[in-house]
Order: C-alpha cells, then structure tokens, then sequence
C-alpha cells in the first residue's frame, strides 16, 4: 500500500509501526498505520467522511479522497491479563507512551506526516539497518507470546534476526509456557507466517521450539521439503500443511473447512494399493493429502497426484440403466470394479468399461 496525502500542519499525525519499517527497508507495506497524538476520533474527522469509529480504542476510519484510512488516537495500555489482549488505560497519551508499548524497536518508529521527520525513541533505526529483533523491555513475550510468531513472521520476511538478549528472553519463555493465551491472536500470526510458504520458517519454529505454544509434546522435523512440495501441488489453506502436522492442534479454533482437512487426513489409514489410495484420496482437499504424505508416505502421495487421480471412469448410472440394471448399491460395486480394473490399465476404453461391467453384473 502507498503512504496516502493528508494535508496536515499540526505536527501531530505520525505514520507508526510497519508502515516507517516498510518505507525505511523499501519495501511496500501490507497497511497504513496513522496515530494521532491527542484523540484522532475529535481531529481526523475534519479529513472526510467518517466511516467508522470505535471510541473504546480512540480509532477512526476516514474517507480521505476515495481511500478509507484508519487513524489511531496514541494510546497506552497494559497487560493486565498475561496472553490476551491488553486492556487500554490512556487514550490520547504522548508519542513515547504509544511507542513503548509496541512488540520490537524496528515497529517502534514514527515518521511525522507533515514533515518526514522520523521519531525513534528506542533506536529502531540502528535495529533495522542491522537487520536486528530486539523487544523493548523483558516482559514483552511474557505479555503477549503471539510476539514470537511475530518475530518469527519478521524474520523469514525480511531476514531479520533475533538480538541475542530477545533469543535469551524467546528461550525462557518458551521453556516455561504460559498456555492461558489467546489462541486467536496466535491462530492470526501462525497463517501469517506459513502462508510465506517458507521451510525455512517451518525448521525455525520447530527447531526453537516454538511449536510448544501450540502443541506441548515433542515434535521431530519432517524429512519432506513442504515449500517445495506445496510449490509443486498448490493449495488454498497454505499453513495449514505446515500446523496441521502438530500432534495437538486442540488450542486452536477451526473453520468447519479447517477441521474437515485435520480430520480428514487424520482419518487415513494405511494403504496397500492404488485401489486404496484412490479410494482413500479422491474427493478430499488437497491439503489433507499433502499432510498424509509429510507425515506417513510421501511416495503414495505423488502417484495419486501425479498418476492415479489423472484416471477417470467413463461409465455412469445412466449407461448402468441402458445395460437393464436397476439402480441399487449394485451400481457401487460395479464402478469399484471397473475403477480397479483402469487403474491397472489406464488405456481402457468407453467399450471395455461396459464390457466389464456386464461381467460383473453376472
Ligand atoms: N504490535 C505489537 N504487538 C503485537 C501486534 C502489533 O506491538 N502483538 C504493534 C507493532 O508496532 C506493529 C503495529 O502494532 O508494527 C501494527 O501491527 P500489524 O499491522 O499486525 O503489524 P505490522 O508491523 O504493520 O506488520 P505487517 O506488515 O505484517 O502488517
């Protein structure tokens, strides 16, 4: 998203967070955030047509030439419940107050709006042109541990690394879990980060062990190479080949979509030959196969894409009928038979189906 023009001498508004990261790497940025030191609902509204705005949080969304923009009152808040969200005690506090209360120093800058002027209270800039994570106080994972996926989001994104104090602090953290967290915030982070599509992220977050916010048990690396495999066979619900791995996915809230995937692939048992395979396989998300493949045997999985599920029956009901069979369970087990039959011989035709199938039916 492009910084959008908003005419304003105040010396106030300041764009904050990802957005002064983003510009400051070069990069364009996923969204814009503006704060307003003071209350954004009372000023911004001169800017256009309000859209929305929730006073609990100070924010409001303005129509500014065509462009909805959200504008945030600068705010303080704390963790007064560890994990879950924090609850606001100032709105309309200092710049500084605002800032401090952010998860690393690279998204802990300001640019004020009117002049381009950056304002880095906690040397975000030195951070970021070292490449480095580093939270702005030793509490920060403790209050909200989403903040590892974050940093773990950041890393793979931009190639940042972690500052050795922030590992230390993601290695105590994750060695002693607080699991009272909201799972929601982590769900939001976990496809953030493995929709990148990135084996790289997925050997961090096992290796670090920050599969344990999740799923507490032990978990070994797949040997498969799931980027590449994804690259390979595309589906909608990247992340989920990757969480979808865990052993506990109990913390986490599914869509129906979601849960039918996990169960799906969990309901596979083992399978002997391709009968089995394509019976096991057809009609089910790609998703569930590809999890069935890193996790028990990837060799089966690549013949059904790669062969097996290129192969079609051409009888129907329909032609059941004309040969005088009454529909019935009957009609299953003759297409089971003929599917076995093409599956050995893929070259058979429309005619061979129907002869086998007049066989059967003796
Ligand atoms: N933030 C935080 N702790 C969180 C989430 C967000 O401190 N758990 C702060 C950060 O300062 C962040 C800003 O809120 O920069 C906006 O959050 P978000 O839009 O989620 O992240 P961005 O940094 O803008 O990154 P992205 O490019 O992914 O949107």
């Amino acid at each position: 998203m492009d910084i959008i023009k908003i005419n304003d001498n105040s010396d106030k508004l300041y764009y904050i967070g990802g957005i002064v990261r983003d510009k400051l790497l070069g990069v364009r940025s996923l969204d814009v955030d503006i704060t307003y030191v003071g209350n954004a609902i009372d000023y911004c509204s001169k800017f256009g047509e309000v859209i929305q705005e929730n006073p609990d949080f100070g924010t409001v969304r303005v129509n500014v030439g065509g462009h909805a923009v959200d504008f945030a009152s600068t705010r303080a808040e704390v963790y007064a419940k560890k994990g879950h969200l924090p609850v606001v005690t100032k709105i309309g506090c200092s710049l500084k107050e605002d800032v401090m209360r952010r998860d690393f120093t690279v998204n802990a800058l300001a640019m004020n709006i009117s002049t381009g002027e950056i304002v880095d209270y906690v040397g975000g800039q030195e951070d970021l042109k070292n490449k480095l994570l580093r939270v702005l106080h030793d509490e920060s994972f403790i209050d909200d541990p989403t903040r590892i996926i974050r940093a773990l989001k950041f890393r793979v994104r931009f190639g940042f690394e972690l500052e050795e104090h922030t590992r230390h602090l993601q290695e105590y953290y994750l060695a002693d879990i607080n699991y009272d967290m909201s799972y929601k915030r982590v769900k939001k982070e976990l496809i953030e980060t493995f929709n990148l599509n990135s084996q790289r992220a997925f050997e961090i977050f096992v290796n670090e062990g920050m599969y344990r916010l999740v799923s507490p048990e032990n978990f070994e690396l797949p040997k498969v190479n799931i980027e590449q495999l994804i690259k390979k066979y595309p589906v909608n619900n990247v992340w989920l080949v990757y969480i979808g791995l865990l052993p506990d996915l109990s913390r986490l809230e599914f869509t129906k979509e979601e849960r039918k995937i996990i169960e799906d692939f969990r309901a596979i048992g083992d399978l002997k030959n391709d009968f089995e395979i394509y019976k096991a396989f057809d009609g089910l998300a790609a998703e569930s196969i590809l999890l069935y493949g890193i996790s028990k045997e990837l060799r089966v999985v690549l013949r059904y894409f790669d062969v097996l599920s290129h192969i079609k029956i051409s009888i129907t009901g329909e032609d059941l009928k004309h040969l005088d069979i009454e529909p019935s369970p009957e009609y299953q087990k003759i297409f089971d038979c003929v599917l076995k039959a093409k599956l050995e011989n893929p070259e058979m035709t429309f005619d061979d189906e129907i002869k086998l199938a007049k066989n059967v039916k003796k």
